[in-house]
């Protein structure tokens, strides 16, 4: 089945209906089951829809305290170094609103990276219970967003490694040569019983691996973008113009 598109004629248009997306997507699980469970992406793309969804009316229609934060991936470094994800969503959206400390689940950047991705398992674990197939969650996160870099990787699942198919644990760490840093990340099995999966992709530089992905052969060792397939949960991508350029679908 092909995934949804949602293309947006520019940046600031497709960072709009993102947050109405995420928004329509919250007041659904607080309707479903009294929370909304969220595992953010790092890098620069999603940062301007976490400051939208912390200001005017995002800020004021979401009951922000009874939002769980989680992270697709972290960079191992500590909590306030630049390169942190998780500094990235305290300066965009956790300054602006106001989560309950127990609701923000930060993947510990700054311990041994093994130590920490054990521990952020262990917490999800137990928050989302293992009773599914090959003792994943049941179901997992109301909504997993993810970007996608311009080699086709997500989260922090890079090209060859082996986390990008590993089909038990929930979290690895691992050393990704291609960013010389370990990264720590969510496995596409987890990732996969999401109900819901938003890539958020935009600019000219990633249309052609864009088309790769969602155009070109099956190949997800070389395009990791291509394991997230929710088991039944939704798949879409929200795109601008410019990232969806060299798509035969479009619009
Ligand atoms: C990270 C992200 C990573 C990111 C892509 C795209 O930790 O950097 O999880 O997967 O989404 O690299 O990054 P940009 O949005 O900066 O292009």
């Amino acid at each position: 089945m092909l995934p949804r598109l949602g293309i947006s004629s520019d940046q600031e248009t497709l960072i709009q209906a993102a947050a109405e997306k995420v928004a329509r997507l919250c007041t659904e699980a607080f309707e479903e089951n009294g929370m909304f469970t969220v595992a953010l992406s790092g890098g620069s793309t999603p940062r301007p829809l976490y400051t939208l969804l912390a200001t005017g009316k995002f800020a004021r229609s979401i009951d922000w305290a009874r939002v769980h934060l989680f992270w697709g991936d972290e960079r191992c470094v500590p909590p306030d170094d630049p390169r942190s994800n998780y500094r990235m969503v305290r300066e965009s959206l956790l300054d602006g609103v106001s989560i309950p400390h127990g609701n923000v689940h930060r993947i510990h950047g700054e311990e041994d990276p093994n130590v920490a991705a054990a521990g952020y398992e262990k917490e999800l674990r137990t928050f989302f219970g293992s009773t599914g197939v090959n003792g994943l969650p049941r179901v997992g996160f109301d909504l997993v967003l993810l970007g996608m870099g311009e080699d086709g990787h997500t989260a922090s699942l890079f090209p060859g490694l082996p986390a990008v198919t590993e089909q038990v644990r929930w979290v690895m760490a691992q050393f990704v040569e291609a960013v010389s840093m370990w990264r720590i990340t969510l496995t596409p099995a987890v990732i996969n019983t999401a109900k819901h999966v938003i890539f958020l992709v935009s600019g000219a530089e990633k249309a052609h691996r864009l088309r790769d992905v969602l155009e070109g052969p099956v190949q997800p060792e070389v395009l990791p973008a291509q394991m997230i397939r929710p088991v039944h949960g939704q798949l879409l991508w929200l795109l601008d113009d410019a990232a969806a350029g060299c798509l035969k679908r479009g619009r």
